[in-house]
């Protein structure tokens, strides 16, 4: 349980962030909800009964100004979600190169950005019984997914990041986690109308499924949690194991055509 304690949630202005930040002030938790779109925002935020400030996490200046308004009025940061992210469907061919551009800078180097600026808080905490990190990376980034080429890049940077970090923080205090879901229905990745394949849209989960295992893996100090279990699990062994018969089927899925 949260104890009133501070969590700085970033994305959380709709889908997974917006669910984690729900969950969180239910169990207990002082959120400060972090995205670029105020009035959804300040509706959430009145609703659940949490603080917000608008950002750009992949903007390092941004992230540096709202790092210090927030811990001026709470040097103590028990929890950081880096969840902020956006799509890029397409492969490296299709895509604008500035959506390359850009979804490596929110994806990766925005949680990057976060955990740098929000350090001196989550050491206070540590100090004081315990802080953690939570990164949202995806089962995108343990598997190369060629529909979404730039976006799987993105997550195994991400998951790098986080995996250097867990290793890093380890002796502080600071408990690094990597959540990795499988395709969740919300508004920047409307799953269930956009993947072409019968299959993978039966296995598309609800953004509350992912909140609950955030809560769990930062409850039971689960560095590595993968959402669900099943199938995907299966799909990041099968990519490490037989790479070449992994991406065959990667090959075969994808998206209907749009953004
Ligand atoms: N949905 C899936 O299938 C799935 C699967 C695995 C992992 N994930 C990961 O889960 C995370 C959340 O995605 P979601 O599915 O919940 O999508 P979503 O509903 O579109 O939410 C994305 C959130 O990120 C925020 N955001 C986007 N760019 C930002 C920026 N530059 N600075 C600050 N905030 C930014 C958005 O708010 P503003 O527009 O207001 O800034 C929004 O609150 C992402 O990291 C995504 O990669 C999603």
């Amino acid at each position: 349980m949260g104890d009133g304690r501070v969590a700085v949630v970033t994305g959380a202005s709709s889908g997974i962030g917006e669910a984690t930040a729900r969950e969180l002030t239910a169990r207990g938790w002082r959120c400060v909800l972090l995205a670029r779109r105020a009035d959804r925002l300040e509706a959430i935020a009145t609703d659940i009964g949490a603080e917000w400030e608008t950002c750009d996490v992949s903007d390092r200046a941004q992230v540096d100004d709202v790092a210090a308004r927030i811990l001026a009025r709470y040097p103590s940061i028990a929890l950081l979600v880096n969840n902020a992210g956006i799509p890029a469907r397409g492969s490296f061919l299709d895509i604008d190169p500035e959506r390359i551009e850009r979804v490596t800078d929110v994806n990766y180097l925005g949680g990057v950005w976060c955990l740098r600026a929000f350090e001196p808080g989550l050491r206070a905490a540590a100090a004081a019984g315990g802080a953690h990190v939570v990164n949202l990376v995806s089962v995108a980034g343990t598997v190369a997914f060629a529909p979404a080429g730039a976006y799987s890049a993105s997550k195994h940077a991400q998951l790098a990041f986080s995996r250097s970090a867990a290793a890093l923080l380890r002796s502080t205090g600071i408990q690094v986690h990597a959540v990795l879901p499988g395709f969740v229905e919300t508004e920047g990745f409307p799953q269930r109308t956009k993947l072409r394949s019968r299959l993978l849209r039966r296995w598309v989960i609800e953004a509350d499924d992912v909140a609950k295992a955030i809560v769990k893996a930062v409850e039971k100090g689960k560095g590595e949690v993968t959402v669900p279990w099943f199938p995907y699990r299966l799909t990041s062994v099968a990519q490490a194991v037989v790479p070449g018969v992994f991406a065959r089927l990667a090959g075969r899925a994808g998206y209907h055509r749009g953004e």
